[in-house]
């Protein structure tokens, strides 16, 4: 057994079960929201499977470190002013941290997901200025006075974006890992017009990857949204 693998023991991780799992996804923002979700995967029997890519560390140490370091800014760090989900965050970061390290490890918005950290599986999707960009591939410090849209920040109190509902609907995930960059992805995709038949709904969303196959009802979710989205 490799290092990495270490990581897919389940004995090595007492702390994570399937439902506690599910609740750590945050795939649809607010804990009221998540809590009605999860009501409505009660029963499913749903299990999460932690990629390798997971336990990795890299721009999320820069981020780390740079928030263990106290009095004044850290050596090294520039200040960046990001506005997420309409509130202002002032930090001091690593040149180096990426942004989705930013949000996961700095603000503790955990529903944007690691999961390639390479570009390459879309887990990490966010919207910036309206557009879908891979959080995992854009340093943090080139998204100063941006403004950042992230899961967390669609639903609007305890109402669900019309793409989150329709992904309740269709039932468009299993384990929903994959789930809050597909819906990032598809809230851009609905806007860019792209939606107009199944393939081109496909070929837009290709950059979303899910390894629980669920495309069949991604598709059917993003066809029920696209019309009640703004
Ligand atoms: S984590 Fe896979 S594209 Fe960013
Ligand atoms: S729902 Fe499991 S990876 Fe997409």
């Amino acid at each position: 057994m490799n290092e990495d693998s270490d990581g897919l023991d389940p004995s090595n991780m007492p702390d994570i079960d399937p439902a506690g799992g599910l609740d750590d996804l945050l795939i649809f923002g607010n804990p009221e929201t998540r809590r009605r979700f999860l009501k409505q995967m009660a029963g499913t029997g749903a299990a999460i499977t932690l990629g390798p890519a997971l336990m990795r560390m890299g721009s999320a140490q820069a981020a780390g470190a740079a928030s263990t370091t106290l009095g004044g800014a850290p050596a090294g760090t520039v200040p960046v002013h990001l506005k997420i989900n309409g509130t202002d965050h002032a930090l001091d970061l690593d040149p180096r941290v990426t942004l989705l390290d930013a949000l996961r490890e700095r603000l503790q918005l955990t529903g944007s997901k690691k999961g390639c950290d390479h570009g390459q599986c879309g887990a990490c999707t966010v919207l910036v200025n309206g557009r879908r960009i891979n959080s995992c591939l854009s340093f943090a410090i080139a998204h100063d006075g941006d403004e950042i849209t992230t899961i967390e920040g669609l639903a609007n109190g305890d109402e669900l974006h019309p793409v989150q509902a329709a992904f309740l609907e269709h039932d468009g995930f299993q384990c929903g890992y994959c789930t809050p960059g597909q819906i990032c992805s598809a809230v851009a995709c609905i806007k860019e017009g792209h939606t107009k038949t199944d393939d081109e709904i496909r070929e837009w969303m290709s950059g979303n990857l899910c390894r629980c196959g669920a495309y069949p009802n991604i598709v059917d979710a993003i066809k029920d949204a696209r019309g009640k989205s703004s």
